[in-house]
């Protein structure tokens, strides 16, 4: 069973089969039609009974509400296409966005069967554009919110000036999303959701003339829809973004914390590779920024990417100190073995810890197939024939840019606490080198870095590493201040 749900994972990861199959996002489209019809096509009947072609709408109005949504569908599938092709091509995504369009429709439509006389507002109909801000991009919250309000209204929920109030409310409910990626920030989106929706609220029911006591009543409904808006959308984030594999900024922010236990246990265990992965977490969240990959990732995937250290710390030259290096009484063939395995042992441990794919990935990635060069020259001043392949990491090049620059961030680290004599120049000449081993050795073919990224990784990573380890003066002591008094009866005191 579990393999099986492997194996239909990977068909539907980033460069699964389905994901290079153009029918499945058909397939996706067209389900999502099929099954939103059913919700859009239920009534009530004369009697108040729920039935799929009673009450008071003609066959012709069912089938244009559903060739409207239709289009609808059609239209945000466009939208992906041209202005959001990595959502476009996830069809792990696609299946996200289609699972939170449907049960919007679904939800809004069962309750509004259930109780007739329901208000639009006290629904908390900006969830999914929420979700979907959360989850994957504003972009695709703003179609959410689109798609939920044009349900709404389609189903009979809403119509009118309140289309107009639930789409602003949407609106702020996107808006309110970015906030929740900052630490403690549930009360701030709450309250400004909240706001938003008693705005709305008010404001439409006034604008259809609506006596004063009502538009209040509706306004305590907005603010009532806007709580249980976030609400909803903070409890359902974790299993979502566990059901589709997807990592949020708010989990990454929650993985940096360094009361995570994975991290205390390296801080503890391994002291020179957790400083080491701090150092290295700074210049891939700065280097993130700059090319415009996803900051918080690079961070995250920094602070874990040597892990695997944590079994045997002293193997590696950061923890080692001024104490015994364990490597002089070794073959160089099985301290390479050693080294390498730090790699999946880190992935074990991640998965044991149950991190986010997405850092797994960099942690697998980190070293792609490079070559473990300090041993591999060892092994080759011996007489003994040396195979390249057993000195080579057996990861995986990186994938993605923010694992780029992990990898990168990794070497220039590394390589400028090495540089002699350290000026800005001879670090940036150093860290320029690395990369040019990087590229040279294919290391970088598969992660979407450009030149011009790497030009501008070079730069960032030159200009922190300089501030970091530039030559400092020698550090003096204060000279003792003597006091020279004509009266040598007299004695400061000093206090
Ligand atoms: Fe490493
Ligand atoms: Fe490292």
């Amino acid at each position: 069973m579990a393999n099986l749900a492997e194996r239909l994972y990977d068909a539907l990861s980033e460069d699964g089969a389905v994901a290079n199959s153009k029918w499945s996002r058909v397939a996706i489209g067209i389900a999502v039609l099929v099954l939103a019809s059913i919700p859009l096509s239920l009534q009530l009947d004369s009697a108040g009974e729920v039935s799929l072609l009673g009450g008071d709408r003609s066959i012709y109005r069912m089938l244009a509400d559903i060739v409207i949504f239709g289009l609808l569908v059609i239209g945000a599938g466009l939208v992906l296409r041209w202005h959001e092709s990595r959502t476009y091509r996830s069809p792990r995504v696609l299946l996200l966005l289609a699972t939170l369009a449907l049960s919007t429709i679904w939800i809004m439509q069962a309750l509004s069967l259930w109780f007739p006389e329901i208000t639009a507002f006290i629904l908390p109909i900006p969830v999914a554009a929420m979700l979907a801000t959360l989850l994957v991009s504003a972009r695709s919250g703003l179609l959410m919110g689109v798609i939920s309000v044009n349900s709404a209204a389609l189903i009979g929920l809403a119509e009118g000036t309140t289309v107009v109030g639930i789409l602003v409310w949407s609106l702020f409910g996107v808006a309110a999303a970015s906030l929740m990626t900052q630490r403690h920030a549930l009360f701030k989106s709450a309250g400004m959701l909240s706001l938003a929706g008693l705005m709305a609220a008010l404001l439409q029911a006034l604008s259809t003339g609506a006596p004063l006591t009502s538009a209040i009543l509706s306004a305590g409904h907005g603010a009532i829809g806007g709580v249980l808006t976030v609400v909803l959308a903070y409890g359902s984030r974790p299993f979502l973004e566990k059901a589709f594999g997807i990592t949020t900024d708010v989990s990454l922010m929650e993985l940096t914390d360094p009361a995570h236990p994975l991290l205390r246990e390296l801080a503890l265990k391994a002291p020179g590779t957790y400083s080491h992965s701090m150092m290295t977490g700074n210049l891939a969240e700065t280097a993130a920024q700059v090319i415009g990959a996803r900051p918080l990732l690079a961070r995250a995937g920094a602070y874990y990417h040597d892990v695997g250290k944590i079994k045997r710390p002293d193997f590696f030259v950061e923890n080692q100190a001024s104490g015994p290096n364990p490597h002089e009484s070794r073959l160089p063939s099985l301290s390479a073995l050693i080294i390498t395995a730090h790699v999946r042992e880190g992935v074990e441990l991640a998965r044991s810890h149950r991190l986010p794919l997405e850092v797994v990935d960099i942690i697998q990635q980190h070293h792609g197939t490079s070559l473990v060069t300090y041993f591999y020259n060892k092994a080759t001043e011996g007489d003994a024939p040396v195979l390249e392949a057993d000195f080579r990491y057996d990861g995986q090049t990186p994938r993605s840019r923010e694992a780029a620059l992990v990898m990168l961030a990794d070497c220039a680290e590394a390589v400028a606490k090495t540089v002699k004599k350290p000026t800005p120049a001879r670090i940036e000449a150093a860290v320029r080198r690395v990369m040019e081993v990087k590229m040279a050795d294919g290391q970088l073919m598969d992660s979407q870095l450009t030149l011009a990224d790497v030009e501008a990784v070079v730069q960032v990573y030159s200009k922190m590493l300089s501030c970091a380890y530039h030559s400092r003066n020698d550090y003096y002591e204060p000279r003792a201040v003597r006091f020279e008094y004509a009266d040598k009866s007299f004695e400061p005191s000093r206090t």
